[in-house]
């Protein structure tokens, strides 16, 4: 190879090198994350870090009970018990639409009722007081194993009939 083909080998390696380098977070930030259990999903756990086991926690937990659960990206998240034992599909982002307080679940009024300015969802998360603007997230719940899988809900958001709101 001669001086001239060397250098020339040098600067395409070089330039294509650093071009390379330039465009990969580029190519990466529009390539969407995989979807499923294996992209973005999560186990749920309990309010010690331990996975939540499905046969023990429908054993303690009443039907109609809200529980809270940690979620995807560590949010607060409750599972919902439903009337046949057995726990809901989705789960409820705790967390406000307003200005983001964790929502208790108040079994008596059959609400979420947010302690900071008065906004209430009801059974599924839908909110029905303001000043909260939206309803609370969903996140898809599957059991798997005896654990509860939380992928993300991208889906048609079944209460209000619209494209969620969170993605
Ligand atoms: Fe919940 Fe304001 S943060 S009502």
């Amino acid at each position: 190879m001669g001086r001239r083909q060397f250098m020339n080998f040098l600067t395409f390696g070089t330039i294509t090198g650093t071009v390379l380098g330039a465009l990969y977070p580029v190519v990466k930030y529009f390539i969407p994350p995989s979807s499923g259990a294996s992209g973005g999903g999560v186990t749920a756990k309990d309010a010690l870090g331990n996975n939540v086991v499905v046969s023990e926690f429908l054993a303690k937990h009443a039907p109609g009970e809200r529980v809270l659960t940690q979620g995807l990206k560590g949010d607060p998240t409750y599972l919902v018990v439903e009337n046949d034992q057995a726990i809901a599909n989705y789960g409820l982002n705790a967390v406000c639409t307003h200005l983001g307080c964790v929502v208790p679940w108040n079994s008596g009024e059959n609400k979420f009722m947010c302690p900071c300015h008065g906004s209430q969802y009801d059974q599924t998360g839908k909110v029905v007081r303001g000043p909260a603007p939206l309803s609370l997230a969903l996140v898809h719940a599957t059991v798997e194993e005896d654990k509860v899988q939380f992928t993300p809900w991208t889906e048609t958001d079944f209460r209000t009939g619209k494209d969620p709101w969170w993605t």
